[in-house]
């Protein structure tokens, strides 16, 4: 594999999908090792009587299928199979290596990850070695290897889940195998030291190196430490992570050729590695989404989540491989799931392009860290609401077979680059309240409650697709991206900016002269100041575009025209939102944080002039995205709110049965789906 990172499109082979079940797939993690076998077959039972096509088997099980080194326990695995085959449920099978076995850590204990302060991890939890340890890839190649060249050719395994959630509980580890390969991978991507002394701007505080074995890991030090060497440090770590996949999944294509490979994303966990790159290496894109459960808008966050996942699978089908039936364990306030909301939220993901819907877990662990998380199948059994919600969710589901497949099309993006996240998060910028994250979701609730689709999409991917995109967090643009980013506005594309865009290049250097760098001739003007406003600090802005907090700047315009100016503030009288004609395109320029309202009104401008704004604005809390086939429409209206909802649609709800003509009518907390042929929409 190569070691510089592709992040710009996914991989141009079409994935393929599973070869069953037939239709959307359902069901969850299982984990029956934690149980007598008397209950795996009532398990499998209520897993028949509630739709369950697909179970994830496997995960968390290395000691029990390698005791001891290199010694095997396959008997427990083979009868599970083999029930679970003879129920006609198939198998995602996982290779356990995210949690290695207590022998592992005795034998290996250089393996330990170790942290930016230097300290090595303990075992008796989860969480997989050091990325880069020699002997952590020896034996999870190695069991892997056992388990494909038994279960390759299986019947009952449809996919193969390489790992868990990869990034988390370990990423970044600052270990002797990591920094020596931390050197490797330096040298391959500047060849020499003059060059990424360079890179890396070493003059500064007199960080020059010398030679290739002075180079370390970005640990923790006395101050501040080179941004440049933190943010490659990333990139590394990205990319180690990835090779631990890459090995494992040459691996099971060997003994499985033709079942598809993968591995659970966390799309929007910061947490995440680069899935640009990492899209391109799995076979079908599958994600675990958890709602911020306290959160009232954590709705909108989830079709975030789910818009980026289906922009990472390429606008193929994509697998929820895990959310929850109710509350997680792990937050604050584990906030329980209301009635009905198990079905929004699954079918919500359905709606953006899923063709799977999985849950952790499948029957809820009685002991251990997540104890206290739901299930499936509660501690409480069948006959509680959760059951009830599960076994009607597989009703639905299979109603839904026929959406399977079907694409959805957005015509704005929002532009997502892990990288300027990283770059952005590392210390002392001009202000603690500046937030990619926030800004990121303001902008995309905006199009959200508008019913406009949004699709994410990397800065160097090809744009022209779109007729508006939107950058509202973008601190880093490298070389690639500022030339993508022109040619799509020049050749007509419609561009929306927010503040501290542009700032820096690959290299969290500021380009010569005033920022934005990279986007100052898109955008007409030039930044001479930042104005960081203080906490609870309001500005004015004229023209009716109400007020900004958070952040101003100094702004001389060339070629743009002044759209708002700041009436009071530390930029009073300058200009705080702009539009340059460049090209044969448009780009626009927020410089302060809006609220919502405010910020609605410019998102709106800007997709009315892209020529967007068609739809009817849907009624508040409903949620409306189609996907369609060349000769289908399957309209989601999904009703978060209370009240009854009306939205312009005609057809038959694939759920209810019901007909309807012009107006579709969703009761409060429910969904609709309709569907309408080509052409009667
Ligand atoms: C996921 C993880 C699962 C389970 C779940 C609980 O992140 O992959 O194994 O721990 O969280 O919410």
């Amino acid at each position: 594999m190569t070691d510089v990172l592709q992040r710009t499109a996914p991989r141009s082979v079409p994935a393929p999908w599973l070869e069953r079940p037939a239709g959307l797939c359902y069901g969850g993690d299982y984990n029956p090792e934690q149980w007598p076998r008397e209950v795996w077959a009532e398990d499998i039972a209520l897993m028949r009587e509630a739709g369950i096509n697909l179970v994830s088997i496997g995960i968390f099980s290395w000691v029990l299928l390698e005791p001891r080194e290199c010694e095997y326990d396959f008997e427990w695995l083979d009868h599970l199979m083999g029930l679970l085959t003879d129920a006609g449920i198939s198998v995602d099978l996982g290779t356990p290596t995210a949690a290695p076995p207590a022998w592992f850590w005795k034998k290996y204990p250089q393996a330990r990850p170790v942290t930016r302060e230097g300290m090595a991890l303990g075992s008796g939890s989860r969480g997989m070695a050091s990325p880069s340890s020699p002997e952590y890839l020896r034996a999870a190649t190695s069991i892997t290897e056992q388990l494909a060249r038994r279960y390759g050719s299986h019947p009952g395994v449809v996919l193969w889940h390489v790992h868990n959630e990869y990034g988390a509980p370990v990423s970044e580890s600052y270990d002797d195998s990591s920094v020596a390969a931390f050197r490797d991978w330096l040298r391959a991507r500047y060849g020499t030291l003059e060059k990424l002394n360079e890179a890396w701007g070493t003059l500064f505080w007199g960080q020059k190196y010398g030679e290739w074995d002075e180079v370390d890991a970005p640990r923790v030090a006395a101050s501040v430490s080179n941004q440049a060497q933190r943010l490659d440090f990333k990139r590394f770590t990205s990319n180690a992570l990835l090779k631990c996949f890459i090995a494992e999944r040459d691996v099971i294509r060997r003994h499985a050729p033709g079942v598809p490979v993968t591995t659970n994303f966390m799309a929007t966990n910061c947490l995440s590695p680069d899935y640009w790159a990492w899209s391109r290496e799995v076979d079908i894109v599958a994600n675990d989404h958890y709602l911020v459960a306290e959160r009232t808008d954590n709705h909108v966050l989830l079709s975030m989540d789910a818009d980026l996942t289906r922009s990472l699978a390429g606008n193929r089908p994509w697998m929820l491989m895990e959310h929850s039936t109710g509350a997680v364990n792990w937050q604050g306030r584990n906030i329980a799931k209301r009635p009905g909301e198990l079905a929004r939220n699954s079918l919500s993901h359905v709606a953006r392009g899923a063709d799977a819907v999985m849950f952790f877990q499948f029957r809820a662990s009685r002991y251990g860290a997540e104890k206290f998380h739901s299930a499936m199948l509660p501690h409480a059994g069948t006959g509680t609401r959760i059951w009830r919600e599960v076994l009607d969710l597989g009703d639905d589901l299979n109603k839904l077979s026929s959406v399977k497949g079907s694409t959805v099309r957005a015509r704005v993006a929002i532009l997502w680059d892990v990288e300027s996240f990283w770059a952005q998060d590392l210390e002392w910028r001009p202000s603690s309240d500046l937030d990619h994250r926030e800004r990121i979701e303001a902008y995309y609730s905006v199009l959200w409650n508008q019913g406009i689709t949004v699709d994410f999409a990397h800065p160097e991917a090809d744009l022209s697709a779109y007729d508006l995109v939107l950058a509202p967090a973008l601190y880093l643009i490298g070389e690639k991206a500022a030339a993508n980013l022109r040619e799509y506005v020049d050749g007509g594309g419609h561009f929306l900016v927010s503040y501290f865009s542009g700032i820096v290049d690959g290299n969290d250097t500021v380009p010569a002269g005033a920022s934005p760098g990279a986007l100052r001739d898109i955008l007409g003007l030039e930044i001479h100041e930042f104005l960081p406003l203080r906490e609870q600090e309001t500005v004015s802005l004229s023209g009716g575009s109400g007020s900004g907090t958070v952040w101003a700047e100094d702004i001389h315009v060339g070629s743009a025209t002044v759209v708002s100016r700041y009436v009071d503030g530390p930029a009073a009288s300058g200009p705080a939102i702009t539009r340059n004609a460049f090209g044969r395109g448009t780009a626009w320029y927020v410089s302060t944080r809006l609220d919502d309202g405010d910020l609605a009104a410019v998102v709106l401008d800007a997709a009315g002039a892209a020529g967007i704004a068609t739809a009817p604005q849907p009624p508040q809390g409903l949620e409306v995205i189609t996907r369609s086939t060349p000769t289908d429409h399957f309209t989601f209206l999904i009703n978060h709110s209370d009240a009854d909802a009306e939205y312009p649609a005609s057809g038959t709800d694939l759920l209810t049965g019901a007909a309807f003509e012009h107006t579709a009518v969703v009761p409060g907390g429910t969904v609709s789906v309709i569907h309408a042929p080509e052409g009667n929409s």
